[in-house]
């Protein structure tokens, strides 16, 4: 399984298109992929025609209740954007593993959802470096993030990598001091 996760501290500059055309390029190659929405404008759960806010991925940072795998094709499924992520992210702000919710949630879930059969998981998330984004930022193995020709384009590029060097600093395991942060980073040149 590769966990991809679309990220930027800027706005709008492509991480729901190209999660979207990269996950459905996957399917069509005959990948199984699974979406999760980590933002709460949910625009890459809407594409999909689900609006419901019932059983989403708010569920996992409340650490309570259903999550629902939406079957959208025999290739693509979907955790669903929370409108109130942003607002769950407020709540869980002062657990001390408030960046590891999606790390026990994968590994809590894995042989009973039967998520080993998804061969890429592609996470959408908010232009920001949130609670929900950190969460996001530990779990992968690849961070893809667009940039757009422009002075605070260019300069989004470098805040991006300074935080993620700071969590790979602060997450780490405490007794091995090993970080859970072992991603890499690649920028896209988009809408050029
Ligand atoms: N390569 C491209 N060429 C032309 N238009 C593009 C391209 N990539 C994205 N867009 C358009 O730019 C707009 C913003 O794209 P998108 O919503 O994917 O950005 P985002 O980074 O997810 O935004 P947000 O930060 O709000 O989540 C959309 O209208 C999208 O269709
Ligand atoms: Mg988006």
């Amino acid at each position: 399984m590769k966990i991809i996760t679309f990220s930027a501290i800027k706005g709008g500059v492509g991480k729901t298109t190209l999660a979207f055309n990269y996950g459905e390029w996957l399917a069509k190659n005959g990948k199984h992929v699974l979406f999760i929405d980590l933002d709460h404008q949910s625009n890459l759960t809407q594409t999909y025609n689900i609006y419901d806010n019932q059983d989403t991925v708010g569920n996992i940072f409340l650490d309570r209740g259903k999550v629902k795998i939406h079957e959208i094709s025999a290739y693509i499924s979907l955790i669903a954007g929370d409108m109130h992520l942003d607002d769950i992210e407020r709540t869980i702000e002062n657990k001390t593993n408030k960046n590891m919710f999606l790390y026990m949630w994968l590994s809590d879930n894995y042989e009973r959802l039967n998520l080993g059969k998804f061969e890429y998981i592609i996470l959408d998330c908010h232009p920001d470096f949130s609670t929900a984004t950190k969460n996001a930022v530990i779990i992968s193995n690849a961070i893809l993030s667009p940039i757009t020709p422009s002075e605070h384009g260019y300069n989004a590029k470098f805040n991006l990598e300074e935080r993620i060097n700071e969590l790979r600093k602060e997450a780490i395991d405490y007794s091995t001091r090993k970080s859970y942060v072992t991603t890499k980073l690649f920028f896209i040149a988009n809408m050029i």
